[in-house]
């Protein structure tokens, strides 16, 4: 699943026919609790789940499948080059990270010539408008423009969740500068199936602007 919207792999095909996936080696990145890693083995994909966070990792193991999880940060990929085929990533690690060019650096570099990189954040527009999932959630209330990041403090002042924005064109040159080649930008539309709200996710919302921006990048 790419987004709250719910436009899955098998509809979307962005790692390729699914038929193709039978051998390929996938590196998953903020994984969570690899649900996406779950279905590429199911698919006879070789992936590996990858998560800075060892409670994410450890939900993993919980849920089950045989496939190697890796604690470790995005932005410090614990492989040799070229040992992927694919990677992919559905809201994992790029929102959080300040520099994404990074992670994106880290997955070209893993990636064998040829390979993609396909990755989901909140769609940038997003960052403009408060995050409600009703007529409140349609009015700009802050500038689009504006990179200071969103950030959740515990009692001590420390961070405890942040989120970092970067525009539509940030990311375009973010991608470029890193060696790929951007291949397609999918904006996934509210289907009409999907009538659940959650946080500042809604039918209402979904059917007027873009929540999820989907990247898909080659290594030529
Ligand atoms: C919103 S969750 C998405 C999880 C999963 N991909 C899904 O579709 O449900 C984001 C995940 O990215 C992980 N993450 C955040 N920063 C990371 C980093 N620098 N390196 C690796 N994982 C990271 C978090 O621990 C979290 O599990």
């Amino acid at each position: 699943m790419w987004g709250p919207e719910g436009l899955d792999e098998v509809e979307a095909e962005l790692l390729g026919p699914p038929e193709e996936l039978k051998g390929k080696d996938v590196l998953e990145i903020g994984a969570g609790a690899a649900q996406c890693s779950r279905w590429l083995a199911a698919q006879g994909a070789r992936p590996v789940a990858l998560d800075l966070s060892h409670r994410q990792l450890q939900h993993a193991l919980r849920i089950g499948g045989s496939f190697p999880l890796v604690c470790a940060d995005a932005g410090a990929l614990p492989f040799a080059d070229a040992s992927f085929d694919l990677v992919c990533s559905a809201y994992g690690a790029l929102p959080f990270v300040a520099d994404p060019r990074l992670v994106l650096r880290e997955a070209r570099r893993v990636l064998r010539p040829g390979g993609r990189f396909v990755f989901s954040v909140t769609h940038p527009i997003r960052w403009a408008f408060p995050d409600e999932p009703g007529p409140e959630g349609l009015s700009v209330s802050a500038s689009y423009f504006d990179r200071t990041p969103y950030v959740e403090q515990d009692e001590d002042g420390r961070a405890v969740y942040v989120e970092h924005h970067r525009t539509l064109g940030d990311r375009v040159r973010d991608i470029a500068s890193s060696g790929f080649r951007l291949v397609d930008l999918v904006e996934p539309e509210w289907p009409a199936w999907n009538t659940s709200e959650w946080g500042g996710w809604s039918p209402l919302r979904g059917n007027l602007i873009p929540g999820t921006a989907i990247f898909v990048c080659e290594r030529d």
